[in-house]
């Protein structure tokens, strides 16, 4: 499973690169805002600065929500660097949208997706990328993991090529669910990367080692 991190944030996001195991990187427009970076010029600087720092798929979302617009956004998205992915929101102009991507060679990420219905029409569009945010599923008592284990099952049985990237991850736990559910991808906080180091034997055993080696060594 890759790993993506799902933030705008440029020092979060040189700390995970740094580890050496990033292969991504997702944002969507809350995360931008979050980030105070506002207009169009800034936002696309923004962009290409993250992929000066990931060598990976870079995932930037279109604001459109008309066909026409998400063409020209997507288009001027794809233009600013070779590992961009367009990120386009699943309705029924966006499976349109990214139909259109798909036969003219840009890649995509069909994003805000709660269901399996959504993800065969991703699919069946040519979508390189389905986020189905699990997260937000579990906020309204739906088991967001369970989607993915669906989405995998059917895209391996139908033999599609696009591919499970889990979006909306809150924890550690929700990582090693999605690895074992057979995701593609995670894109993830930072905090969550970071908490599938934690261990309390690794760190009284590593504690002990250096007490041993210093007791004979000095
Ligand atoms: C994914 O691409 C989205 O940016 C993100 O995972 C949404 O996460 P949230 O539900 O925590 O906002």
């Amino acid at each position: 499973m890759r790993f993506f991190i799902d933030t705008a944030n440029l020092d979060q996001i040189r700390e995970a690169n740094d580890l050496g195991v990033l292969d991504g990187v997702t944002t969507n427009p809350s995360l931008m805002a979050k980030e105070g970076i506002k207009g169009e010029a800034n936002i696309k600087q923004h962009y290409v600065d993250i992929c000066n720092i990931v060598k990976g798929d870079i995932s930037a979302e279109v604001i459109a929500t008309d066909f026409e617009g998400m063409i020209r956004e997507g288009k001027e998205l794809a233009a600013l660097h070779e590992q961009i992915v367009v990120k386009v929101p699943c309705t029924k102009e966006g499976i349109k949208a990214i139909k259109y991507f798909t036969d003219n060679g840009i890649r995509t990420n069909c994003t805000l997706v709660f269901s399996v219905g959504q993800a065969l029409l991703a699919a069946k569009a040519g979508a390189t990328y389905v986020s189905p945010f699990i997260g937000r599923l579990d906020d309204v008592s739906t088991d967001g993991v369970e989607l993915i284990r669906q989405i995998v099952d059917v895209y391996n049985y139908y033999e599609y090529g696009t591919q499970v990237l889990a979006a909306s991850i809150r924890h550690t736990m929700h990582i090693v669910q999605c690895l074992e559910a057979g995701a593609d991808v995670a894109t993830c906080p930072l905090d969550a990367i970071l908490g599938l180091l934690k261990h309390p034997l690794t760190d009284i055993g590593l504690a002990k080692f250096l007490e041993d080696y210093k007791k004979v060594n000095g």
